[in-house]
């Protein structure tokens, strides 16, 4: 029977399906990412890895832990795999997709809603003691009826925001790389723009200080995406020079963003850490679907979820 090391505790119950199909498996009890060094001596004997974005999957890895044959990456993005150098050494690579696209666009939508009534901001008058008489003129927000949605990536998480957007009455702009309203379009006509692209080397700084000079002084920017896909400098100074409204962020560049960072700073920002996907129900479909993929593999057969080459 084979070994499988997991780099986390994963949520639901899904796991306890590798030793119950007989496999031998060692998991990362702690609550922080396994350091590199130690997931390279613990995982040298794994025939399949089940990580998440926090591990760095590259040929390094895969040559200091030979035996492994599948990758079972926990998301449905994979940029922390090089998928590539896993394909060449004949290693599957699988995701988790479809099970979070809800949470997801929930969450995107959740986001603008909480940027576009600036809801941090009344949070913080009630729990600060700063809350007067009612005001006719204070706390104003933003309609979302009648408003332009920008979704950058149309796939199926950027799909579901679109969908949610019609329910709020919102003209949606749809712009991806094969097709729909040309970028640099959608940036200008938008109100509201949401990022749904992979992080890729073509999707690196897509919303650079060029792009973001092309949004409209009001509009926001919500990324459930990566936080890479935005030039972090560039968006910090676009916010204090008011040249877009806000950005509403679950993902930044870096991760994890320390309480200091120069864009915590920044006026209009709210930031969350990375909870796109983090439902109880999404997080267990999460971890049923990559130790699907592990079975598989070990099985010799092919991953139910694999991603192309
Ligand atoms: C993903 O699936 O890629 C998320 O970012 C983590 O849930």
């Amino acid at each position: 029977m084979a070994t499988v090391f997991v780099t986390r505790r994963y949520p639901g119950g899904a796991l306890a399906r590798i030793p119950a199909a007989g496999h031998t498996m060692d998991v990362w009890e702690e609550d922080q990412p396994i350091d590199r060094a130690t997931l390279l001596e613990r995982a040298r004997e794994a025939d399949a890895l089940l990580c998440t974005l926090t591990d760095t999957v590259d040929g390094e890895l895969l040559d200091a832990c030979p035996r492994i044959r599948t990758v079972a990456n926990y998301g449905v993005g994979y940029d922390n795999v090089d998928v590539a150098a896993a394909h060449a050494r004949g290693v599957a690579v699988g995701n988790t997709p479809d099970v979070l696209t809800d949470a997801t666009a929930d969450l995107a939508f959740a986001l603008l809603l909480a940027a576009a009534r600036r809801l941090p901001e009344s949070m913080a008058i009630v729990t600060e003691g700063r809350w007067g008489a009612f005001k006719p003129d204070g706390h104003l927000g933003r309609d979302l009826a009648g408003a332009t949605l920008g979704i950058v990536g149309a796939g199926r998480i950027g799909a579901a925001v679109a969908r949610r957007a019609a329910g709020f009455d919102m003209e949606v702009l749809e712009g991806t790389s094969r097709g729909g309203t040309p970028l640099p379009e959608l940036l200008e006509r938008s109100d509201f723009v949401s990022l749904h692209v992979p992080l890729t080397p073509a999707t690196r700084h897509l919303i650079d200080a060029a792009a973001l000079e092309r949004m409209k002084p009001t509009a926001i920017l919500v990324n459930t995406a990566r936080g890479p896909i935005v030039d972090t400098d560039a968006l910090i100074a676009a916010l204090h020079a008011g040249a877009i409204g806000g950005a509403a962020l679950d993902v930044t560049d870096p991760e994890p963003l320390p309480a200091d960072h120069p864009l915590l700073a920044a006026p209009n920002v709210l930031v969350l850490p990375h909870v796109g996907s983090a439902t109880t129900r999404t997080r267990g479909r999460m971890t049923e679907l990559a130790v699907g993929n592990v079975l598989a593999g070990l099985a010799g057969e092919p991953l139910p979820h694999a991603v192309p080459a």
